[in-house]
């Protein structure tokens, strides 16, 4: 794997990767990698000649300065397991690299609607962050082929809102959530729970279990309640339970059983903030 830190080094990188035919995947990625990360890159690998990964801790996307601070960083790591997958790039570019005009000043995504939701209502200005930041990783890259988790339901459904709103020429796979073997989601946040803690955080994805083995054509207002107080009951704060149509994420209350829906939930469980989300159907 041939590591590159410089925009620049970068699009020649790919620039000759394309002369020879090579196809590129391209996985972006915060670091603190785990085996949801791998996972994007052995899809990569399957379909593309060239797979780039990206590791940015993206400062432009976190509304919690104590959430930037104390994101972890285990880049040595995080090298071994990208090189273990038979990834062939790595981007690793600095601040200075993404932002050589600095931070401010920075463009304004039309997200409309969905960011006045779930993640856009209590990360105010994160999917802006997001879209700063990976529409000129995409620029950098110029992939044939996005990889994205499902994981971050919003997220994937904001990126493809900023690929038709650009017009970029990029098709977006989105990778089923891959989870431990007790249900929880993987995520570079797990790394901060205590052993008491990593146990109970459990009971997000065992809430939205819940919710797809009890939900009922009808209302569906009673459920989501109970589910929230039920991790309320439980020691998180969550910031959301929603029921929502799964392609708008507008939220709804009464079911005609036909509707495609997805279930999302954020809690903190002490200091540490969790999402996770399922198809009900
Ligand atoms: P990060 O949280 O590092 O996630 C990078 C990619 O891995 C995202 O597409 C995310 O959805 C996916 N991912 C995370 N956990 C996963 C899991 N358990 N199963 C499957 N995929 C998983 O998301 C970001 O970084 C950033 O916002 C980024 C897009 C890189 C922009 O900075």
């Amino acid at each position: 794997m041939i590591i590159i830190k410089q925009t620049k080094a970068l699009k020649n990188y790919i620039i000759h990767s394309r002369s020879t035919g090579a196809t590129i995947g391209f996985v972006p990625t915060m670091g603190a990698l785990h085996n949801g990360h791998l996972e994007l890159i052995r899809r990569s690998k399957a379909n593309s000649g060239l797979t780039v990964c990206s590791i940015f801790v993206n400062p432009t996307q976190f509304n919690d300065p104590k959430d930037f601070e104390k994101y972890p960083i285990t880049i040595e790591n995080d090298i071994d397991l990208l090189e273990q997958q038979g990834c062939d790039v790595l981007f690793l570019p600095d601040v200075a690299a993404i932002y050589p005009q600095g931070m401010q000043h920075l463009p304004h995504y039309e997200l409309g609607f969905l960011e006045t939701i779930l993640e856009g209502k209590y990360r105010p200005g994160h999917f802006q962050g997001v879209c700063q930041v990976v529409h000129r990783l995409l620029n950098a890259v110029q992939p044939d082929h996005l990889y994205m988790g499902q994981k971050d339901y919003q997220q994937c459904m904001v990126i493809k809102k900023l690929i038709e709103l650009e017009k970029l020429p990029v098709a977006m796979i989105v990778v089923p959530t891959v989870r431990e073997t007790d249900g929880l989601a993987m995520s570079s946040r797990n790394m901060r729970l205590s052993a008491a803690e990593r146990k109970k955080a459990v009971q997000i994805s065992a809430t939205l279990q819940f919710i797809k083995r009890e939900i009922k054509p009808g209302e569906l207002e009673t459920l989501r309640q109970r589910c929230q107080h039920y991790l309320t009951a439980e020691g998180f704060r969550p910031d959301y339970v929603a029921i929502a149509d799964a392609d708008t994420l507008h939220a709804v209350d009464d079911w005609d059983g036909k509707q495609q829906l997805v279930a999302l939930i954020a809690a903190y469980l002490n200091e540490v903030r969790l999402i996770d989300n399922m198809l009900l159907q």
